[in-house]
């Protein structure tokens, strides 16, 4: 049985019924969050609750629950989360009003919805194989800082990952790297390291953070700028981030080799000190 939160109750996440009326389902009116969770303990909660509250104040959706409710939601569903690791999701939309109409709705209440889920990593083993992507045009909207639950581009992103046996799509717009479908990119040349500016064209991801953080602490600087799309394909490294995938090694886009065709040196760094983050080996 999946525990769910649901609007101020716990039950079955299969017992949940939604109204056809909650503009989640309507108009993708709503925004989330997904966190890690390592053998119980949440990963960077502070830092996905900052980013709840930005993109929850950017569409202007009152959750009904503050901060230590909503911190309480998460730590609560973390106690009993899938081990060795797990994800909880939250989504919040502006609820479920007696009438389908564009304009926000005059009183209602916003609905919230959040459980865990067993998270499978990436494996050391795959992770010394490297992954793949492919290229595809970033079809987005340009307030893609905002984690909104509108996600038909990054559904189609995906899903041509998939069908072309790939880890992920990298979206690229006006000869720039943004991001993947559910990722943040990396790039390195000559030792130097270099990921898109966290503006309204990209996602700030946490794990984005972490990796800058943790090359810094390592002595390796990252530049957040413009990454071109010519960098990205004469790139030593790329690496990709996310709270699902971790800092994943990237050794061939649309079919050519990354580099040596091998996860590179900059990344093995990182990636041990993420592992030690983490407190658990992959
Ligand atoms: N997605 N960019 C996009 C478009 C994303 O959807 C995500 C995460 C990221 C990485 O962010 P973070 O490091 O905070 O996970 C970047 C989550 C995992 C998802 O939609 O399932």
């Amino acid at each position: 049985m999946t525990l769910a939160y649901w609007n101020g109750t716990w039950q079955p996440l299969a017992e949940v019924t939604v109204s056809p009326l909650d503009r989640g389902f309507l108009f993708a009116d709503g925004v989330y969050e997904v966190v890690a969770v390592y053998d119980g303990r949440i990963f960077e909660l502070d830092a996905h609750l900052d980013r709840l509250a930005r993109s929850l104040a950017a569409v202007r959706i009152d959750p009904g629950l503050d901060r230590a409710g909503l911190a309480a939601v998460f730590q609560r569903l973390a106690a009993d989360a899938p081990r060795p690791a797990a994800t909880i999701y939250m989504q919040v939309t502006r609820g479920a009003p007696a009438q389908r109409s564009h304009a926000f709705p005059a009183g209602a209440q916003a609905s919230i919805l959040a459980f865990a889920s067993a998270l499978k990593r990436l494996g050391r083993a795959q992770q010394e194989d490297g992954f793949a992507l492919v290229s595809a045009p970033d079809i987005r909207w340009l307030r893609c800082d905002i984690k909104s639950i509108a996600l038909l581009p990054s559904v189609l992103a995906a899903q041509n990952a998939a069908e072309a046996g790939v880890l992920e799509t990298v979206m690229l717009r006006d000869g720039l790297v943004s991001e993947c479908a559910a990722s943040n990119v990396f790039v390195v040349k000559d030792g130097k390291v270099a990921t898109p500016a966290a503006d309204h064209r990209i996602l700030d991801g946490i794990n984005r953070r972490i990796a800058i953080r943790l090359a810094e602490e390592l002595g390796i600087a990252v530049e957040q700028r413009d990454v071109a799309e010519v960098e990205l394909r004469a790139a030593d490294e790329i690496w990709i981030t996310s709270t699902t995938k971790e800092l994943a090694p990237i050794v061939r886009l649309d079919g050519a080799a990354v580099g040596t065709g091998r996860p590179g040196p900059v990344w093995r760094r990182v990636r041990d000190a993420f592992d030690r983050l983490v407190g658990q080996p992959a």
